[in-house]
C-alpha cells in the first residue's frame, strides 16, 4: 500500500516525486484505499508546490491507467481528430468545427462534459436539440464516427474515473486553479478518448480560466508536452474571452448560432475561430493539406453546403431533429437598449455568463436543472457603434420578472464611451 501521508509531506515540502508513487496514489485512490482528505491534501499540496513536467506526465498516465481507453486509429485505420476548449461564455465551437471537418472527409470524434457555473457545456446545448442523444455505447460512438464521420458523445463512465472523483474533490477544495491539475485532467481525457490530432482552445480573460495570456501559454505548453509525449499531434489556440464569443449564450439559442455559422451567416468573431481551428484539424489529419488549402476546404465547406448538411446528417444519427424550428423557444423575449450614444468599449464575458445562468441556462450546482430555451444574444459587441435606444442584446426568458432581472445585468455588462477600444482578434495566439 502506498504511503499517502509521506507523499503528501514529500510534495508539501516541494520535493519530487517518482512516478510510481503518483501512480500508485492514483490507483489506491480510485480504488478506495486513499481517502478523500489525503487526496484533497495531496491537490492542495501539488496546488503551492506544482509538479514537474515529469510528475504531471506520470500524473496523466496514472489517471487515463485508472479506466478504459479507445482507440480510434485501429477502429477506423485513419487519422482521428477531436478539438476541445478549457471553457468559455457562447463558446459552441465545435459544434460548427465537427460538421466542417467531417464534410471535408475527416473524422471527428469528441467525448465532452456539462457545464458548471457561468460557462456552458457542450452536452447541455446539444441536449436542447429534440430526441438528441448524447449517451452511445463505446462501440456505436465508434462506429458512428468510422460511419457518419462525426460524433460527440456525454465522457463515458469508464474513461478516467479518476478525473471524476479528483475533479469533484478539486471543485470543493480551491484546488482547480493548477496547471498541472488542468493539463493532466484535460489531457488523459483526450488521450483516453482516442484522436490522434487534437486542437486545444484555451480561452484567455474575464469569462475565463485562465486570466492572462502568460496563464494561458503555460496550460497550453503542459498540454501540448503531454500530448507529444503521448505521441498525439495537438495545437493551441489561445482565444480572446473577455467577451463572448458570437452573439448568444445560453443553449438552444447556441444552436441556433450554430446552424447560421455553417449555412454562411454567423457572427465574425465565432465563424473566424471555427475556420481557425477546423483549418488547424484538417492540417493535422491525413489528408495531406497545408494551412492556406486547410482554411479554402474549410470555407467551402460553409459555402457549397457540405458543412451543414453533415450537420442534418450527424444530429439525425443520434436520433436528434436538426430543424432551427425544432429548437425550444423562450416565452418572454426582451430587447436591452443603448441608454447613450458611443463605441462598445467592453462587454463582460462573465456578466453576460452570469445572467443566462442566473435566467436558467445553466447550472450552479451538479443538480440543478437547465431550461434550454432560454439565454442571451449580444447584438452589439466591443468596438460597435450603437445610437441612443438602439437594441443592445435580446434577453430570453421564461417569465416577465427573470427578463427584467436579467435585463439589468445585461446592460450592466455593457461599457458604452465616447472612444472606440483597440480592435483585439479572436485569435490571440497559436502555438504548436
Ligand atoms: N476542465 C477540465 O476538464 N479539467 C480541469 O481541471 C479544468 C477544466
Amino acid at each position: 500500500m502506498v504511503h499517502a501521508a509521506e507523499l503528501i509531506q514529500r510534495k508539501r515540502d516541494g520535493r519530487e516525486l517518482a512516478a510510481d508513487e503518483l501512480r500508485d496514489l492514483v490507483l489506491e485512490y480510485v480504488g478506495g484505499t486513499v481517502p478523500d482528505y489525503q487526496m484533497a491534501a495531496f491537490c492542495m499540496a501539488v496546488y503551492f508546490r506544482g509538479l514537474s513536467s515529469a510528475e504531471t506526465f506520470a500524473l496523466t498516465e496514472a489517471m487515463i491507467r485508472s479506466g478504459a481507453t479507445i482507440d480510434l486509429h485501429a477502429a477506423l485505420g485513419r487519422t482521428v481528430v477531436d478539438k476541445h476548449s478549457t471553457g468559455g461564455v457562447g463558446d459552441k465551437t465545435s459544434l460548427a468545427v465537427g460538421p466542417i471537418v467531417a464534410a471535408c472527409g475527416v473524422p471527428f470524434g469528441k467525448m465532452s462534459g456539462r457545464g458548471l457555473g457561468h460557462t456552458g457545456g457542450t452536452l447541455d446545448k446539444l441536449e436542447s436539440i429534440p430526441g438528441f442523444r448524447v449517451e452511445l455505447a463505446t462501440d456505436d460512438f465508434v462506429a458512428q464516427v468510422r460511419d457518419v464521420g462525426l460524433a460527440i458523445i456525454g465522457q463515458s463512465a469508464d474513461l478516467v474515473p479518476a478525473d471524476k472523483l479528483l475533479y469533484a474533490l478539486r471543485d470543493v477544495t480551491a484546488t482547480v486553479e493548477n496547471v498541472s491539475l488542468i493539463a493532466s485532467s484535460i489531457m488523459s481525457k483526450k488521450i483516453a478518448a482516442g484522436a490522434d490530432a487534437i486542437v486545444l482552445d484555451v480561452k484567455v480573460g474575464d469569462g475565463a480560466f485562465m486570466k492572462t495570456i502568460d496563464a494561458a501559454r503555460e496550460l497550453a505548453h503542459e498540454m501540448l508536452a503531454l500530448g507529444e509525449r503521448a505521441g498525439r499531434r495537438v495545437v493551441c489556440v489561445l482565444t480572446d474571452m473577455d467577451q463572448p464569443l458570437g452573439h448568444a449564450v445560453g443553449n438552444a439559442v447556441e444552436i441556433r448560432e450554430v446552424i447560421e455559422t455553417l449555412r454562411g451567416f454567423g457572427p465574425a468573431d465565432f465563424t473566424e475561430l471555427v475556420v481557425e481551428a477546423s483549418a488547424h484539424l484538417l492540417v493535422l489529419s491525413d489528408l495531406g493539406v497545408g494551412d492556406a488549402d486547410a482554411r479554402a476546404l474549410a470555407q467551402a465547406s460553409i459555402a457549397d453546403g457540405g458543412a451543414f448538411a453533415m450537420y442534418e446528417r450527424w444530429i439525425r444519427a443520434q436520433g436528434g431533429d436538426p430543424r432551427a424550428d425544432a429548437l425550444p423557444v423562450a416565452a418572454v423575449v426582451r430587447t436591452i437598449t443603448a441608454p447613450e450614444e458611443g463605441h462598445v468599449q467592453a462587454l463582460g464575458a462573465i456578466a453576460i455568463g452570469n445572467a443566462a445562468l442566473q435566467l436558467g441556462a445553466g447550472r450552479a450546482t451538479k443538480e440543478d436543472a437547465i431550461d434550454h430555451a432560454v439565454g442571451v444574444r449580444c447584438l452589439k459587441k466591443r468596438g460597435d457603434y450603437v445610437r441612443h435606444g438602439e437594441p443592445l442584446a435580446e434577453v430570453h426568458a421564461r417569465d416577465p420578472a427573470s427578463a427584467e432581472r436579467a435585463g439589468g445585468d445585461v446592460l450592466g455588462a455593457y461599457t458604452i464611451g465616447a472612444n472606440a477600444p483597440h480592435a483585439r482578434p479572436i485569435v490571440l495566439e497559436t502555438i504548436g
